[in-house]
C-alpha cells in the first residue's frame, strides 16, 4: 500500500484537532487525476465541516483530509482522461463531499479541474477555486452582471467579497462595496467606486436600489435586501442556511424582484472562464498570508477570528 503524508482530523472540534499522519494515497479512477498538491486554503466552510456542522450533509470516514481547495501538478491520469496530461498545473475546488486539499496527494475527477493561469504562482492558485468559482458562477449563471449595472457585494474585503470586486468591474458594473473601516482602501483599490462602511451605516437604510447585490453574511434577511433591488433586480445569497432556500424560492412567486440562493458546483468549466479573467491581469487573488501546512491549526485559528483580508493560503509540503 503506497501512503502519504496528510494533515488529518479523527475527531471534529477546534482547529487543534488537526495533527500529522500517514495516510494510504487516493487511488484514482478512470475520469480521475493524481495530483501532487502545492497549496490549499482555508475557507469557512473547512472550518465548518472541521466544527462538525455539517455532519448532517457530508459523512466523514475518520481520520479524514479536510480541505475545499487544491492546486498542483499531475502526476497520473486514468484511463479515461483526456483534459489533463502528466505535468500539467491545474487547480480545483474539490466540494464538501470530497474535500482532501490538506494531503501530499489529491485524487480529482478531470471534470472538477482546470489548468492554473501561467502569471499564477502554483501554491497561490490553492487559494482561488472555491472563493472565485463562487463569484463566477454568480455573476455569468445566476444574475449575469453587464455594463453599467449597479452592484452591491455585502462583505466585500472577505474570500468571496474581493473577487466579487474585481469581476463586477470586468464585466462592467459600477461597484458599492460593503466592508469595515478597516478595509475601505483594500475595496476602493480593488475598483469599488461607492463604499458603505458596515461600522458607521446600516445598508438598509441607503437609498440607492441596485440591479445585483451578492450577500455574503450571515444574518441579514433576504426579504430586506430585497427592497434594496430595482424591479427586476437579482439578490444573490451564498451565507444562508440551505434550508431556508425553498422559502426563499417561494417568494421570488410574487415579485420581478428576486433572491437566488446557490451552492458553487465543482464545475471545472466555471474554473475555466474564471481562468481566463486572472491570465488577463485584471483579477488578482488577494492574499492575506499563506501558512506552511504545520501550521494548519494557526491558520484556521486565523481564518475564524474574522479578521482577514481576503484569503488565508497553505503551503502543502
Ligand atoms: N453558497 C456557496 O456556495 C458559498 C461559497 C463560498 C462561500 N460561502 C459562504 O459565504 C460567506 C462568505 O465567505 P468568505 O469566504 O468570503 O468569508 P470571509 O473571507 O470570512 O469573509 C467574510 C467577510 O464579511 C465581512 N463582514 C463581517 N461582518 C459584516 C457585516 N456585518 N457587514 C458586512 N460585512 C461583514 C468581513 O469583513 P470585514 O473585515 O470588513 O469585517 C469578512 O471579510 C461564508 O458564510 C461562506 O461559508 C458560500
Amino acid at each position: 500500500m503506497k501512503t502519504m503524508k496528510a494533515i488529518l482530523i479523527n475527531q471534529y472540534g477546534t482547529p487543534d484537532v488537526f495533527y500529522f499522519g500517514e495516510i494510504e494515497t487516493p487511488k484514482i479512477k478512470g475520469d480521475e487525476i493524481l495530483v501532487k498538491v502545492f497549496g490549499s486554503s482555508v475557507n469557512p466552510v473547512d472550518a465548518g465541516i472541521r466544527r462538525g456542522l455539517l455532519k448532517s450533509f457530508v459523512r466523514l470516514k475518520l481520520p479524514a483530509v479536510l480541505g475545499v481547495d487544491v492546486s498542483g501538478k499531475v502526476v497520473e491520469t486514468g484511463r479515461a482522461v483526456s483534459r489533463f496530461k502528466v505535468g500539467d498545473n491545474v487547480y480545483a475546488f474539490l466540494g464538501i463531499h470530497r474535500n482532501g486539499g490538506y494531503g501530499e496527494f489529491a485524487a480529482i475527477p478531470q471534470s472538477f479541474a482546470a489548468l492554473i493561469p501561467d502569471n499564477l504562482n502554483i501554491t497561490e492558485a490553492g487559494t482561488v477555486p472555491g472563493v472565485g468559482m463562487t463569484v463566477y458562477e454568480a455573476f455569468t449563471v445566476h444574475a449575469p452582471v453587464k455594463k453599467g449595472m449597479l452592484v452591491l457585494i455585502n462583505g466585500a474585503s472577505g474570500g468571496v467579497g474581493t473577487y466579487a470586486i474585481q469581476v463586477a468591474k470586468y464585466f462592467g458594473a459600477e461597484v458599492t462595496a460593503v466592508c469595515s473601516t478597516e478595509r475601505i482602501d483594500l475595496a476602493k483599490q480593488l475598483g469599488a467606486e461607492k463604499i458603505i462602511d458596515y461600522k458607521k451605516q446600516n445598508i438598509l437604510n441607503t437609498t440607492e436600489r441596485y440591479d445585483v447585490i451578492l450577500n455574503c453574511v450571515r444574518g441579514i434577511g433576504f426579504r430586506q435586501l430585497k427592497k434594496l433591488l430595482k424591479p427586476g433586480g437579482k439578490s444573490i445569497v451564498i451565507a444562508d442556511n440551505p434550508m431556508k432556500f425553498p422559502l426563499m424560492k417561494l417568494s421570488n412567486l410574487f415579485s420581478s424582484r428576486k433572491t437566488i440562493p446557490f451552492i458553487v458546483k465543482t464545475e471545472g468549466k466555471i474554473l475555466e472562464g474564471l481562468s481566463k479573467l486572472i491570465q488577463s491581469g485584471k483579477i488578482k487573488p488577494v492574499i492575506e498570508k499563506i501558512y506552511p501546512w504545520k501550521d494548519l491549526s494557526q491558520a484556521h485559528k486565523h481564518m475564524e477570528s474574522g479578521k482577514i483580508a481576503g484569503k488565508i493560503g497553505i503551503k502543502i509540503n
